[in-house]
């Protein structure tokens, strides 16, 4: 084996780094990437990604590729980079006294914004390794299923690529900006009368027949990338771990990532502390929170129904290691109400951050998890924002225009006449 291989974790069977199945191919188990450990470790591969954060210009100015000891070493000239990554972790007052986080204590709230990356979310992170991974086994194109953010990367890397494009949505379930992104960067795109899981196993099962390399995070390449998410918020950390890392979870590949991320972090002396992972549920799509709350004795499937179309997903697929990644770092999985996504919106948006609504649900679990106690006075609490608050321009509309009564953070649009006297009266009023 080289320094880098596939592992199944369901049968064990191993494969080597450029096996083209984004499954195992003995029992279609998921397969998750293993590496030899760095030559050196700790203070040594700190100085490594700390020399290279002015890095301007090829592979190691992204802010993926910067930490390639430990997401895909043997990439090489195959590497396909926007560049993406490098996003900011920014501190909000406004949103900070909104959750509560460091209301007293001394602990405080800084929100990673992955709506800053190329496409607006963090699967570019995921879709710049996964892309690189096809080129890599020569396939001849890719696909995916999708809420609308992981369309929109594939779309967008494919065709930096020169690779053709398959997607596949459900039919009236995805936010505006993201269908445009997927049309408009030239993806072939099928919308589908069914569920986004519908998609996913249509898309599994076309991926097999069609012979297009499938990259959603069901391909570990993809996890690899989002785990860049963690090293480089430690890294803007100097490396001194938060208490928690609040995520939003839908389909679990990010919490799956963080997961991995946290423990190879610790293993290889980069950190040595693990911070607790809190994977936040919209309470309409929120089976990955019942099975925590019975100890994960069985995965649950649900019909999922949340205006966070991001995540309205009922049959996640990487329950499995997303529940070693709520395990292992003594993380909780908590859910927040449609009303309170709205609200946590509302707010990262009239801060001037900004964000979509599922990015705005883990803002939302900081509220309640500061309420019930379980984030403590003193903690520093990191939220991942996914996505770009131009993502999803119709929910905006419909909060602040058109929600009856006027919500509580409601800012509504006045119409006038061109005349002086109505800006004043509206100025004045
Ligand atoms: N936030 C945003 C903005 C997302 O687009 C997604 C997932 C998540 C959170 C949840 O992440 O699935 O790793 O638990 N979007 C996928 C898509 C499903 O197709 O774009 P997860």
């Amino acid at each position: 084996m080289t320094a880098t291989w596939q592992l199944c974790a369901s049968c064990g069977t191993e494969t080597s780094e450029i096996d083209p199945h984004p499954r195992c191919p003995a029992c279609r188990g998921l397969l998750e990437i293993r590496h030899q450990p760095p030559a050196a470790g700790g203070n040594a591969l700190r100085a490594v990604f700390d020399a290279r954060a002015g890095v301007r210009h090829g592979p190691l100015a992204s802010g993926v590729w910067r930490f390639s000891e430990v997401v895909l070493p043997t990439a090489g000239e195959h590497i396909l980079s926007y560049p993406e990554g490098n996003t900011p972790l920014l501190a909000s007052a406004v949103v900070a006294r909104w959750t509560g986080v460091g209301a007293t204590g001394g602990g405080d709230l800084l929100l990673k914004h992955e709506g800053q990356n190329p496409t607006g979310s963090f699967k570019d992170r995921g879709m710049t390794v996964g892309v690189t991974q096809a080129r890599r086994i020569k396939a001849r194109a890719v696909a995916c299923a999708s809420t609308g953010n992981t369309a929109a990367a594939l779309a967008a890397y494919a065709a930096l690529a020169g690779l053709p494009a398959l997607v596949m949505v459900p039919k009236g379930q995805v936010a505006f900006g993201k269908l445009a992104q997927a049309l408009a960067y030239g993806a072939r795109t099928l919308v589908v009368r069914g569920s986004f899981d519908q998609c996913l196993e249509l898309a599994d099962q076309a991926s097999d027949r069609l012979g297009v390399y499938l990259l959603n995070s069901v391909n570990p390449f993809r996890l690899e990338g989002q785990k860049t998410i963690v090293l480089e918020l430690l890294q803007q950390l100097a490396w001194q771990p938060p208490a928690w890392i609040l995520v939003p979870a839908g389909n679990l590949g990010n919490t799956a990532a963080f997961g991995k991320a946290l423990r190879e972090a610790c293993e290889w002396g980069l950190i040595d502390r693990v911070p607790r992972l809190g994977a936040v549920q919209a309470a309409g799509a929120a089976p990955f929170a019942a099975s925590f709350r019975e100890g994960f004795a069985r995965p649950h499937r649900v019909d999922a129904h949340t205006v966070a179309t991001a995540i309205n997903i009922g049959n996640p697929v990487s329950y499995d290691r997303a529940a070693r990644a709520i395990r292992d770092t003594n993380g909780v999985v908590t859910t927040v109400t449609d009303d309170e996504i709205l609200e946590a919106k509302a707010v990262v948006d009239a801060a001037g951050i900004g964000c979509e609504p599922a990015s705005a649900a883990a803002v939302a679990g900081a509220r309640r998890l500061v309420r019930e106690g379980v984030i403590l006075p003193g903690d520093r609490v990191v939220v991942v924002l996914t996505g770009h608050v131009l993502k999803d321009p119709g929910i905006v509309t419909y909060y602040h225009q058109e929600r009856q009564p006027a919500p509580p953070y409601a800012n509504r649009p006045v119409e006038i006449d061109p005349r002086l006297e109505e800006v004043e009266r509206v100025v004045n009023a």
